[in-house]
């Protein structure tokens, strides 16, 4: 009698479960990590130069603004670092004698007026950046509809070194846009970060209520539109 099938595809079944475990596993794995948001760089905390700088010491504790260095927030489309001299009317020498007895300050802090004198610029290293291809991201249009810096960098205050807490992701441009109520606070605590932060723990539906409030009084409209990102 003729065998229809050859002994060998006996075989087959095996092999094509075999290659679809794999097939499945891949496909897993590549959704694990494209998904995932440490693909998408959170967590990124690059070390700093000199002695680095420390947001929990100056705008926690010491409870700087925001805005006393990044001066630009408010009126540019891009937020700004500040300059060595910004630092510099602080940290020259004979200023802050309060703390300068100590060595340890002084050589934690010598970097800067090493920078000052040498009329050099501090090398920070960029922590937060959308793709060249994403043309258009107005920081100070966000600044200026009353969403805190808390909702996209995270209590910068808290953090003795910068790092990435959301992914910056189109569906988390997006997400936002559709449904922007929730981030939306009085305007004046944009940068009091610890006072949002405890707003935020309040009862969702009422963050929610008085959200939607905020957003009908502004007539925000997040874009949903490719254009207005991409060009
Ligand atoms: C005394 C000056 C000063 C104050 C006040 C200050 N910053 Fe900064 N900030 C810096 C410097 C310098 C850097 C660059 C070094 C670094 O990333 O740690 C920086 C970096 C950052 C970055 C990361 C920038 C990047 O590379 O992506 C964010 C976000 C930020 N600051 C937010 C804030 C917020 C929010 C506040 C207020 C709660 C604040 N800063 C207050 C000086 C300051
Ligand atoms: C308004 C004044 C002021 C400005 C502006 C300022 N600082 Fe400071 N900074 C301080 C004070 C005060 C301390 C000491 C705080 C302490 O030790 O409690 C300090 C401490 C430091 C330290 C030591 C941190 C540690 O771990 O002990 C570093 C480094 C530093 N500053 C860097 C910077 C840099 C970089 C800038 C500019 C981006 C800057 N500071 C701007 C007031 C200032
Ligand atoms: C809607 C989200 C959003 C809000 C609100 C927001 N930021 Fe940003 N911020 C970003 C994004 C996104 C970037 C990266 C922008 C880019 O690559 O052009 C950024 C970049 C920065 C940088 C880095 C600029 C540079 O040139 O290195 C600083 C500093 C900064 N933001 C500070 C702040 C401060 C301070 C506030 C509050 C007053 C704030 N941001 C509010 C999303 C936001
Ligand atoms: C937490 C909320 C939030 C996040 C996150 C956010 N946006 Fe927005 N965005 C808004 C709101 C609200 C407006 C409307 C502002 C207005 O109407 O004045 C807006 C407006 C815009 C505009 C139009 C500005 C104008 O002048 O009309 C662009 C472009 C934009 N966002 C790009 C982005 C991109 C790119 C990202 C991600 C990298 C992003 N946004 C993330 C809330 C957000
Ligand atoms: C609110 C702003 C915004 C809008 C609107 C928007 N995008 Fe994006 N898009 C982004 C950002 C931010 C990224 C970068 C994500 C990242 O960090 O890689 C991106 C990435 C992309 C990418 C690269 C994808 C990838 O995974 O690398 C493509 C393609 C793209 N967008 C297409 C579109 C199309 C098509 C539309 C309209 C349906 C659109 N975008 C609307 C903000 C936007």
């Amino acid at each position: 009698m003729s065998t229809i099938f050859p002994k060998w595809t006996n075989a087959l079944p095996t092999l094509f479960a075999g290659v679809a475990v794999l097939g499945l596993a891949t496909a897993v794995g590549g959704v694990w990590y494209y998904f995932t948001p440490k693909f998408w760089r959170v967590g990124y905390m690059p070390t700093q130069p000199g002695g680095g700088f420390n947001h929990q010491i100056h705008a926690g504790r010491l409870g700087m603004d925001c805005r006393y260095c990044h001066s630009h927030v408010e009126d540019s489309a891009e937020a700004n670092i500040p300059t060595v001299s910004t630092c510099n009317g602080c940290h020259a020498e004979g200023r802050l004698s309060a703390f300068t007895a100590s060595e340890a300050h002084r050589s934690k802090t010598a970097f800067i007026r090493e920078a000052y004198a040498k009329d050099q610029s501090i090398e920070w290293r960029r922590v937060h950046k959308v793709p060249d291809y994403v043309r258009n991201f107005p920081h100070h249009a966000h600044v200026a509809a009353g969403i805190s810096c808390l909702s996209c960098h995270g209590n910068i205050a808290r953090m003795p070194v910068v790092w990435h807490v959301e992914p910056l992701s189109m569906s988390w441009c997006l997400d936002c846009h559709r449904d922007p109520a929730p981030h939306l606070v009085e305007r004046d605590k944009v940068t009091r970060l610890f006072e949002v932060e405890d707003w935020f723990r309040q009862d969702e539906a009422r963050r929610r209520e008085i959200g939607q409030r905020f957003l009908d009084e502004r007539r925000l409209g997040g874009p949903e539109n490719c254009g207005a990102c991409h060009y």
